[in-house]
């Protein structure tokens, strides 16, 4: 089943978002959209409108905006970060410049944004209403992703609220949109928020640990580049409590600049996350918040074969290196 609604999805993709001039304004949005990506979103819009007994076609504008939107902060992420690679590809900044990517991005939101425009009045408030929480709250979690990188005080608790924010939500929005298109009521469609948001966090716990140790042959970005950028990670965060004295001085100190060379400082870091024991710890903090979603997911009344498929995709997900 999820083969066939990816590949419904992607289809509706195809028909609704076409190059149009000016190119230079165009052409990157149908570049990211067209690199791929898992599409884990969109797919949790519409596994949830199915759970709840609804014909998930009716949710795929939805699904779109979500995806939409998703891509627009790649687009800008990549600049903030400045990353070099997504999804095995070169970044929309480096293969055009900085200026086209800052407009792509903002015209691939505002295109996020006429996704809803199908929905009847009451849903269509109801979605748009959460869906401009769940985005300024994103812009919150990434200024404070930056706002981290300089600062060495950064606690476990505030780095889970950083990437409840940037990530999390929006996890969780994709999955209530598709409980309030099956016009599910607001306790379930509650807990399905909930449920959203630890998968969210456990996800963005898994997209740092692959950041250091995925393979850089299927990750599709530059392995490495948060600690090239000084990221204050679970790895890193847990390193520098758990880590002997030696190495916590070392640590704190390559994570002081931004370097031009980064091979030496890689292998360092990456050897205090695996000595420490950090890079273990994470793999718990990953497990940890996999079953705190499942223990949500058992509170939302749908079938339990539906629960059991969520939960297949949850674990799958889990497992992934890209
Ligand atoms: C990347 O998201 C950004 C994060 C929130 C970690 P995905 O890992 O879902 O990226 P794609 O869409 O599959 O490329
Ligand atoms: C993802 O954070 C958050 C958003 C894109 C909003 P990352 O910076 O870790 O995402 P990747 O690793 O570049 O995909
Ligand atoms: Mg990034
Ligand atoms: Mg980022
Ligand atoms: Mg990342």
């Amino acid at each position: 089943m999820i083969a066939e609604l990816k590949l419904d999805f992607l289809q509706f993709l195809e028909t609704k978002i076409k190059s149009k001039e000016p190119k230079n304004l165009y052409d990157p949005i149908t570049y990211i959209l067209g690199l791929g990506g898992k599409k884990i979103r969109p797919l949790l819009t519409l596994m949830i409108a199915d759970a709840f007994g609804e014909d998930y076609i009716k949710a795929m504008d939805a699904a779109l905006a979500v995806e939409v939107f998703h891509n627009f902060t790649l687009i800008h992420d990549d600049i903030m970060d400045d990353a070099p690679l997504r999804r095995g590809n070169v970044t929309v900044h480096e293969k055009w410049d900085v200026n086209t990517g800052i407009l792509s991005g903002d015209a691939v939101m505002i295109m996020a944004y006429q996704c809803f425009d199908k929905y009847e009045s009451k849903t269509f408030k109801k979605l748009i209403q959460l869906f401009s929480k769940t985005a300024l709250e994103v812009c919150e979690g990434q200024q404070l992703d930056v706002d981290f990188e300089t600062r060495n005080d950064v606690t476990i608790e505030e780095y889970i609220k950083m990437i409840s924010l940037k990530t999390s939500v929006l996890i969780a929005c994709a999955m209530e949109f598709g409980a309030i298109i099956a016009n599910a009521d607001g306790e379930n469609a509650r807990k399905v928020y909930e449920f959203g948001l630890n998968l969210g966090i456990a996800f963005q716990l898994q997209d740092d640990y692959l950041d250091t140790f995925g393979n850089p042959e299927t990750f599709g970005k530059q392995v490495g580049g948060d600690i090239i950028e000084n990221k204050k990670t679970f790895l890193y965060l847990t390193a520098l409590i758990n880590a002997k004295n030696s190495d916590k001085v070392i640590l704190k100190e390559l994570y002081c600049t931004k370097l031009e060379e980064n091979f030496n400082k890689i292998k360092q870091v990456k050897h205090i996350f695996e000595s420490s024991g950090a890079s273990e710890a994470t793999l718990e903090e990953i497990k940890k918040y996999t079953n705190l979603a499942f223990e949500n997911l058992k509170a939302i009344d749908i079938a339990s074969e539906k629960k059991e498929f969520l939960k297949q995709f949850g674990q799958n997900l889990m497992q992934r290196n890209a």
